[in-house]
């Protein structure tokens, strides 16, 4: 199998094949831990999830996750079982029995639950939501911020908010897996992708940002991920006397960008090295590193409050 780059590149640890897996109030060893084929999110995609890192025992943001995450269940009438508390117990059990505190991932998920029928209709899910939480030991590859990210533009676009809202952080990721399949088919890590009207919006998993003269730009938000980093990184730079914009801009500014970086939970800012095959800039990411700092900055203080609290 052909070695990739992604913005989801850890450093190895050893630690992680022997984790304990959350699902509906029991740990399971991860090789234990299963959902049953006829579960909603196995069948057809039908579920939510957030990813979140811990800090010295506390979730960044999480707040935030949680209104991303409740809000998304909402919508599509997925009965969480549990308030904010509730999961956030889940959240402590698992990571208390497998001793982490510090540079941990989750993946917390939802599902509609088991299935009577393996067919499509909600009304056949009957026995509540499945909860499933991963957390692993995750250092984000160091490497990855000399080397940046290579993107190819695709032809795959995130939609319109009437077919499948973007901002649904849905199980269902295919149209994203299209998208970084055709990155990959073009040598590159990953897909930077367009919206509807051909306007630079998103990578398949990350949120995309470019510098021009001191700006920093970012796409609407109208067709991408509502991304916790990325409305950190917006915030930071307002609060920090950097231009920010939310604009369309196609490609031919991101080309020529200054400096271009991807925002996700998992990786922080993560640099982006080249797109469809043109580098990005000179390599001096000045203003990239700065934000990075900040962001850090940030982290620290939420953190503290959480401790405080
Ligand atoms: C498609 C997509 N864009 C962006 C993000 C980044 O969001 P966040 O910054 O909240 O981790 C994610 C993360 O789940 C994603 O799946």
């Amino acid at each position: 199998m052909t070695e990739h780059t992604t913005t989801h590149d850890a450093e190895e640890d050893a630690r992680n094949r022997d984790i304990l897996i959350y699902i509906n109030g029991e740990l399971y060893p991860r090789d234990e831990a299963k959902v049953s084929v006829y579960d909603s999110g196995f069948l057809l995609g039908d579920g939510m999830w957030e990813g979140m890192r811990l800090h010295d025992g506390h979730w960044a943001f999480f707040d935030d996750h949680m209104d991303r995450f409740f809000d998304s269940c909402y919508a599509v009438g997925l009965d969480v079982g549990m308030d904010r508390a509730g999961i956030a117990d889940a959240l402590r059990l698992t990571a208390e029995a497998n001793g982490m505190t510090s540079d941990v991932h989750c993946r917390l998920m939802l599902t509609r639950g088991t299935k009577v029928k393996p067919f499509q209709h909600p009304s056949l899910s009957r026995s509540g939501p499945t909860l499933v939480i991963i957390m692993e030991h995750s250092k984000p590859a160091e490497a990855l911020q000399a080397q940046g990210i290579r993107l190819a533009s695709v032809p795959q676009v995130r939609g319109l908010p009437h077919s499948q809202d973007a901002k649904f952080n849905s199980h269902s990721k295919l149209n994203c897996v299209i998208a970084c399949l055709q990155a990959e088919a073009a040598g590159a890590d990953e897909a930077l992708m367009l919206d509807p009207h051909g306007f630079v919006n998103t990578t398949n998993a990350c949120n995309f940002f470019i510098i021009r003269k001191g700006e920093v730009w970012t796409s609407t938000g109208d067709y991408c991920m509502n991304g916790v980093t990325r409305a950190k990184v917006i915030e930071l730079c307002r609060d920090n006397g950097i231009p920010v914009f939310e604009k369309n801009y196609s490609l031919y500014e991101a080309y020529s960008a200054d400096e271009a970086f991807l925002t996700g939970t998992f990786g922080a800012q993560t640099p982006v090295a080249s797109i469809d095959g043109k580098a990005i800039g000179t390599g001096d990411r000045l203003l990239t590193q700065h934000i990075r700092a900040l962001y850090k900055q940030a982290i620290a203080r939420d953190i503290a409050v959480r401790q405080a609290g």
